[in-house]
């Protein structure tokens, strides 16, 4: 029994067109099985390898098929040349039975996906927002991309450690310092809202930077004395870092979002001589206008734009501590992938990164991961603009998760007003919150998208509120049933009507939508596949009663409830949106 059909299919042809030599192996590439969302496997490559090789068409793809036939265990699919040289693989509906009950609790699923990963340690970077400021909508796209990527990997088998690369060091902190002393600001008495006063503490300060010769010495002056480590600014620099994580904590508890570590840029700080050294010694680095810099002849544009890892006024920057992060995770996590989920419009940066630590731990002999960076775009508003408050600033996300909240408890209380005011409060909670990440989620990350509360919040289409709904009706079927899903499939019989096979095929397609996720790190596969898969239920639902008089018809459907719920509950769970089973 396989877990992923398709590929099963795959490796068996591939077996049988190297024994052909009509076929052979030049065949691979036109090994895909087409996209089965609905319905059949398809084969075209037979078609297109003809066309190549100037074969008949049809003759090959029945040749094949033949050789299928006789290959595919006889009760798996059926096999049929179609039009000018298709195959269509249909699993049998004793196949997908089988399936549904080999696969039927989370354990199972688990199991079976678990080895895909298994020799990988990935340290996945993401959140990782700048102290001393507010996260804003634009931190949500990181957050909720990165956490529905490291939980598909760890599902997966990898090692993963959550990696939040706080912004907690820089040339800013020379200005809040002195700010902060300047207006005898206590940073550690009770405030409403310390990151507000500290955003505010450092616009007033850096006016005054911009301004005043004097302002720019004392802030010069606070700089180097925190990086000189004086006690006093270190402590108020600490201040600030726990004030600013305190905030960001609510919403990570809000996002269900943790972190195995959380090293900002500041613990690499005495990381960097090295890298300077390094980089140096091997020639990858040269002065250019007294600041270190990396060249990279090979590449059009980062030919003449350097990649700069030491300013000429001697301080680190963003590409240094990045360098020496890289390095960190390889020698002591043993990191075989290094992942950054990170704003597309740092793809500059990331990209002269990655080549220099390349050309760096290849003259080292340092084992070299791979490196990807999640790139993401930008969440806009009505305007096709970058989404901003009526004031102009960026919209905080606290106050997004609030609305959010607010905006699904009127969905909750028209949807379920038999519940408690209580219940409907803890259901909306997250109903709201899997709005808003789902909608970021189920677009393409390379795009950016209009951020749209009704869009996000209907109960019609690929939204969380729908998917959710879906689930919680499963569950009022086996609650009106007096029984646990997963009770009550002794004696099923094999599927019959469209939709029981349709529903059926979809859940069994589980195994490839998630290979489909994690070969390009695209949450928006599995969003595309579990809105699909409730709408199949819907289909099902609405045309096959689920406590028939048959008795292996009713187990048959209770199965098929039971995995629906199953597979949405995981999918749902993997993308990091809670679930409910009333609503
Ligand atoms: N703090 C940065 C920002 O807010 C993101 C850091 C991403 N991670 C990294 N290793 N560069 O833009």
């Amino acid at each position: 029994m396989n877990y992923q059909v398709s590929s099963f299919i795959e490796s068996i042809i591939y077996k049988i067109a190297l024994t052909l030599p009509e076929l052979g192996k030049d065949f691979l590439p036109e090994l895909r099985l087409s996209d089965p969302r609905f319905g059949d496997f398809q084969l075209n490559g037979a078609l297109s390898h003809a066309k190549k090789t100037k074969q008949n068409p049809r003759t090959l793809a029945v040749l094949l098929a033949e050789k299928l036939k006789k290959k595919l265990p006889n009760e798996f699919a059926h096999i049929e040349v179609a039009g000018p040289g298709f195959i269509n693989i249909t699993l049998r509906s004793e196949y997908l039975l089988k399936w549904l009950k080999k696969f039927q609790s989370l354990a199972d699923l688990k199991t079976a996906a678990k080895t895909r990963f298994a020799k990988e340690t990935i340290v996945i970077d993401y959140s990782s927002p700048n102290t001393a400021k507010q996260m804003h909508v634009g931190h949500l796209r990181s957050l909720v991309i990165g956490e529905a990527i490291q939980r598909l990997l760890r599902f997966h088998g990898a090692a993963v450690i959550r990696d939040n690369h706080l912004g907690d060091w820089g040339t800013q902190f020379g200005i809040l310092l002195m700010q902060i002393k300047e207006e005898g600001y206590d940073i550690n008495a009770e405030h409403e809202d310390p990151l507000e006063d500290l955003e505010g503490l450092y616009k007033r300060g850096s006016a005054r930077f911009k301004e005043d010769e004097k302002a720019q010495e004392i802030a010069r002056s606070e700089l180097v004395m925190l990086q000189k480590g004086n006690p006093e600014s270190k402590a108020l620099w600490e201040a600030v870092t726990t004030v600013s994580y305190k905030a960001f904590e609510s919403l990570y508890q809000l996002f269900r979002v943790t972190f195995d570590q959380v090293q900002g840029e500041s613990f690499y700080q005495d990381k960097l001589g090295r890298v300077y050294e390094e980089l140096t010694q091997l020639g990858i680095a040269e002065e250019s206008q007294g600041a270190l810099v990396v060249f990279h002849p090979e590449h059009a544009r980062f030919k003449e734009t350097p990649f700069m890892i030491r300013k000429a006024d001697g301080a680190s920057n963003y590409g240094t501590t990045d360098l020496a992060t890289a390095l960190h995770h390889v020698e002591h996590a043993k990191a075989t992938t290094l992942l950054y989920v990170v704003d597309g419009r740092q793809q500059d940066h990331f990209q002269q990164l990655f080549l220099t630590v390349e050309k760096w731990f290849k003259a080292k002999k340092y084992p070299l991961p791979r490196m990807e960076h999640i790139s993401f775009g930008t969440v806009l508003g009505d305007d096709g603009k970058a989404i901003k408050t009526r004031s102009g600033d960026p919209i905080k996300l606290k106050d997004l998760a609030a609305e959010a909240h607010v905006r699904a408890l009127k969905i909750v209380g028209e949807k379920s007003a038999d519940l408690t005011e209580a219940e409907q409060i803890a259901i909306a909670r997250i109903v709201g919150i899997g709005a808003l990440r789902y909608a970021d989620l189920c677009q393409n990350r390379s795009s950016d998208y209009v951020f749209s509360w009704d869009k996000m919040l209907t109960l019609e289409g690929n939204t969380a509120p729908y998917l959710l709904y879906a689930t919680a009706r499963i569950h009022s079927i086996f609650r009106k049933g007096g029984l646990k899903p997963g009770e009550g499939e002794l004696g099923a019989t094999a599927f019959e009507t469209p939709q029981e096979l349709a529903l059926a095929h979809k859940i069994v397609l589980f195994a490839e939508a998630l290979e489909a996720t994690i070969s390009d790190l695209r949450p928006h596969h599995l969003c595309l596949y579990l809105y699909e898969l409730a709408g199949l239920f819907s289909s099902f639902y609405a045309a096959d009663k689920v406590i028939a008089e048959d008795k292996g018809m009713r187990a048959r459907r209770f199965m098929l409830c039971a995995r629906t719920l199953l597979i949405l509950e995981t999918g749902l769970n993997l993308l990091g949106v809670g679930t409910v089973a009333k609503m």
